[in-house]
């Protein structure tokens, strides 16, 4: 009998703290339902402490979700552990999970405290966290850069606390993955009961490493692994849950444990969080970008026809691929298109499934094959569209010529008024957000603007993603389309209701 390796997946804490990954309460909880369904064991909800829009949104995953465990993060202050335990009231399965910087710049420059006040606090902290819950999670932040007698001492102390998990973070993702996963070996044989506990990793992706240096230390007896959907996360991201999950399951003959993940439900996952955030998923990413299965070389195709295990060390179907397989048509009704979503598991409430058909036959008037992905594409737009619809994109219209400025003309509903803009621009694409912009007047500044194939050929559809910047906010856009133009005008249309509604949190982390 293998070890079970617990996968804790903090996409709606850490994922968050990405700039512009900000989610709103119902992003959260439809973000939580998909990760339920996925049966990741723990899910890392928020910082309730942070901003009563967090504190609401940790409650309601708690509420939302029965099967998996909902944790709530708060620093080693009595505040932010009484506000993670109430938020965390409605779950049936609750986590506390309680962190204080332990490496000496972290407690010099940053907490000004010594080593002795650090130790103190955490075990403060785990006790006030012991009035809500017994499952009691406690991380030394910058554990990798810490001073290992520091940490065995206060590993120690907090596990008399009453602490059951024991995460050791590589917060800067400076480790490499033989000493981290020494780090881990180490702490296991050196501190008093470490068999009582759970020993966790988490690890950032700064140097690239973060799904190298987790395995390493699963390697070495850890058996929790955090991570993120897509590997979203602070800066360069945390270790992508998706890698984890299938290299351990891939590697059965090297792993002395394995996962409960239902691995079919993660390219759903990744296309949820990425349609939600607005983070295009790169298209060569491992397991989940869309050239993850594909093989372009002659001699590659010709070894995958004689056998597929010439090429191909898993198979796309088992992670959520559905093999590009043509789907649906021109011709096939509601029915088959509301049949084919319940294949895929994907639910719509009544409204958004007939916006979602209605794209459909849209599409399949300009497409004459219609993939599980274009479809999955079209759901998740419509299953996003969480702030209110003032501006829609009506009418667009673009001429662009060699050797001819383009000129793009657009007509918008402006909340009840329909508004005509031109603009002209350095490409089609500028012009037309530029016309947009003659309407809507944001003064925002676009951060990022990204096209993905979302099949492969030419009349696959394109999806845009488009970040906006005003005064400290920033906000994802994502639009679909064959027409790239017209996806990036909905993406950008997309972002300015995101901008206007107010959704988004200025800050969602402390
Ligand atoms: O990276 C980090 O150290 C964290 C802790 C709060 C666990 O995210
Ligand atoms: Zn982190």
């Amino acid at each position: 009998m293998k070890d079970k390796l617990i996968i804790f997946d903090t996409t709606l804490r850490d994922g968050e703290q990405s700039p512009g990954a900000s989610m709103t309460k119902e992003e959260k909880v439809r973000i939580a339902r998909q990760l339920e369904k996925m049966k990741v064991d723990v899910i890392e909800a928020g910082f309730p402490a942070a901003s009563p829009g967090d504190f609401d949104a940790v409650s309601a995953v708690a509420g939302a979700v029965k099967e998996s465990t909902v944790c709530g993060l708060a620093r080693a202050i009595e505040n932010d552990i009484r506000k993670a335990g109430e938020a965390l009231k409605p779950a049936r399965l609750s986590r506390i999970h309680t962190f204080i910087a332990t490496s000496p710049i972290h407690m010099e420059r940053k907490l000004r405290m010594a080593p002795e006040q650090v130790l103190e606090q955490a075990v403060k902290a785990v006790k006030w966290a012991g009035e809500y819950t017994d499952n009691i999670e406690f991380s030394p932040e910058d554990a990798g850069r810490s001073d290992l007698d520091f940490l065995c001492r206060i590993l120690e102390a907090v596990i008399h606390a009453g602490a059951t998990t024991l995460n050791i973070p590589d917060t800067v993702g400076y480790s490499m993955p033989e000493q981290y996963g020494a780090l881990i070996r180490n702490l296991r044989e050196r501190i008093p009961n470490s068999d009582r506990v759970i020993f966790s990793v988490h690890c950032h992706n700064d140097l690239g490493l973060a799904v190298a240096n987790s395995l390493s230390a699963v390697m070495n007896g850890a058996r929790q692994v955090e991570c993120t959907i897509n590997g979203l996360g602070e800066r360069a991201g945390n270790a992508a849950l998706e890698e984890i999950v299938m290299a351990v399951r891939t590697r059965q003959d090297f792993f002395q444990c394995d996962t409960g993940i239902d691995a079919t439900q993660i390219v759903q996952a990744s296309r949820l969080v990425s349609g939600i955030t607005g983070f295009a998923v790169q298209p060569n990413k491992a397991i989940v970008g869309i050239n993850a299965f594909a093989h372009e070389s002659g001699i590659h195709q010709d070894g995958i026809l004689k056998s597929r295990e010439t090429y191909e060390i898993m198979r796309a179907e088992d992670v959520g691929w559905s093999a590009n397989k043509l789907v649906l048509g021109k011709h096939s009704g509601r029915n088959a298109f509301r049949t084919r979503l319940s294949e895929l598991g994907i639910e719509l409430s009544e409204e958004a499934l007939n916006a979602a058909f209605a794209r459909f036959k849209d599409l399949a008037d300009k497409k004459h094959e219609i993939f599980d992905e274009d479809i999955q594409a079209i759901a998740s737009d419509e299953a996003v569209v969480s702030a209110p619809e003032h501006y829609r994109l009506l009418f667009l219209k673009v001429c662009s010529e060699t050797g001819e400025t383009p000129l793009a003309t657009v007509k918008i509903l402006d909340g009840k008024f329909e508004r005509e803009g031109k603009a002209e621009g350095s490409g089609p694409v500028d012009a037309a957000f530029r016309a947009i912009e003659s309407i809507a007047q944001s003064e925002s500044e676009l951060q990022l603007y990204s096209v993905n194939n979302i099949t492969s050929g030419t009349d696959a559809q394109g999806e845009v993603t488009v970040r906006l910047q005003k005064e400290g906010r920033i906000v994802n856009g994502q639009g679909a389309d064959t027409d790239i133009v017209v996806a990036s005008a909905k993406a950008y249309i997309g972002a300015l209701n995101r901008l206007r509604s107010g959704l988004e949190r200025l800050n969602p982390q402390l």
